[in-house]
């Protein structure tokens, strides 16, 4: 793991709460392997921890006022934002996590993480009750949602001498979150991938459609991470109400024959095709030029059955890795190991979309991942972009070794 740091920079954000001593641990390891660490501290964390103590840990200046400039005249934070190759804020207190969900900068810490483009690590740690209240396991889902990564807390003996879930993780699983990120940063660079996401729509008049309840929030996770991890992304997105990610080429599409349209486009440019778009298995034989009226009796709409894109690809001689997604009640591994096979995927994740904290509209989702040999492999439930970053490993570990960057 050390050699992931050397030459590496990282700001480490310092926050007051008492796991603030076991930073200097992780510092101390950090600077060791040869990284550059910038410390930010609140001015809570310094009724906890010296800054001195981080000063002589870094050699560097401990940048814990707002106002401050560098030796260049540069504003520091700014300065230390946009160098950092990670972001890591430990222990990240429940005021902070507060203020970094509603974007607010009034510190050394806050500010330095609204200015940064890096990943952001948090390492949350708190009493119990300030854990589990609804406000900061609110924020902590807007943090996710955002695309921040999250590692702890544990459940154990919290500084209260009481127990539960709250304690910081240990220096030890904060060091090997952080190397797996600055890993991951560009190891998909040279690929082209394709994710579909949204649900689709197939018309019934001009006015209703046939739709699902998908989010679109998975695929959009996938096509985030993918682009954060240096991929060239197209994301063809059935309707959804997310905000377009930034860096990926944005198709919009509502129907199956759109998509399927979208999907051949820019197949022979394609490595990777996960498909985690909701479509529809029928369409409307005959879609109405004009709203419908009622009549006053029973209405029969028939349903013409629309081509399987995903098994059409498959299909094909030559084709990119096919990544499918099973959205079903229930956890049906036989089915999915059929699906798998029968439409020639190189990975199936089967996602029980009525299990609780999965499915559509959450922010975090349980899947387990079936290839076409081995055990399937359950993850555990987890954020959308944790999620996304375990099946991009997956994916990755599938290429040739020849063809990866
Ligand atoms: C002894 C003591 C221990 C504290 N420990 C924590 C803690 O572990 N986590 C936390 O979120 N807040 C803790 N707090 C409360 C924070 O210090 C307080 O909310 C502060 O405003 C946080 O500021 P910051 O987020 O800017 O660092 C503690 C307060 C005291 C007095």
């Amino acid at each position: 793991m050390n050699q992931v740091f050397a030459g590496r920079r990282l700001a480490v954000g310092v926050c007051g709460g008492i796991a603030a001593y076991k930073v200097l641990t992780v510092v101390s390891r950090l600077v060791q392997a040869g990284a550059l660490v910038d410390v930010l501290m609140t001015p809570a964390a310094h009724r906890f921890v010296g800054a001195l103590s981080f000063q002589a840990l870094t050699h560097r200046p401990v940048l814990d006022d707002p106002w401050a400039t560098d030796a260049e005249g540069q504003i520091a934070h700014i300065a230390v934002a946009e160098a950092a190759d990670l972001l890591l804020i430990a222990p990240a207190t429940a005021n902070t996590l507060a203020k970094l969900a509603h974007g607010l900068a009034d510190d050394a810490v806050t500010l330095t993480a609204l200015a940064a483009r890096a990943p952001l690590l948090l390492a949350p740690a708190m009493d119990g009750g300030m854990f589990g209240h609804p406000a900061t396991q609110g924020n902590l889902a807007t943090l996710l949602a955002r695309g921040c990564l999250v590692v702890g807390p544990e459940e154990g003996r919290l500084a209260s001498g009481l127990t539960g879930h709250g304690r910081m993780a240990e220096p030890e699983s904060i060091l090997q979150a952080a190397a797996g990120l600055l890993q991951r940063r560009a190891d998909l660079a040279g690929l082209r991938i394709v994710v579909t996401a949204g649900g689709t729509r197939e018309p019934i008049d001009p006015v209703r459609y046939i739709g699902n309840r998908s989010s679109g929030k998975m695929g959009y996770a996938i096509a985030e991470a993918a682009a954060a991890r240096g991929a060239a992304v197209t994301l063809i997105s059935a309707p959804s109400a997310l905000p377009v990610p930034s860096a990926v080429t944005y198709i919009a599409v509502e129907t199956v024959q759109e998509l399927r349209t979208a999907l051949h486009r820019g197949l022979a440019h394609t490595d990777v095709l996960i498909q985690a778009a909701a479509v529809s298995d029928y369409r409307v034989a005959a879609v109405a030029a004009e709203k419908m009226k009622r009549k006053g009796e029973d209405l029969v709409l028939r349903l013409v059955e629309n081509p399987d894109l995903i098994a059409e690809i498959g299909a094909m001689p030559e084709r990119p890795i096919l990544v499918g997604f099973a959205a079903e009640t229930g956890n049906d591994l036989a089915q999915a190991r059929e699906k798998l096979r029968r439409k020639n995927l190189d990975l199936n994740v089967l996602n029980d979309v009525t299990a609780p904290g999965s499915g559509f509209g959450t922010d975090t989702n349980q899947v387990t991942i079936l290839g076409r040999s081995g055990a399937p492999e359950v993850l555990p439930l987890q954020s959308k972009r944790a999620v996304a970053d375990a099946l991009l490993d997956r994916v990755l570990a599938l290429i040739p070794e020849s063809r990866r960057p």
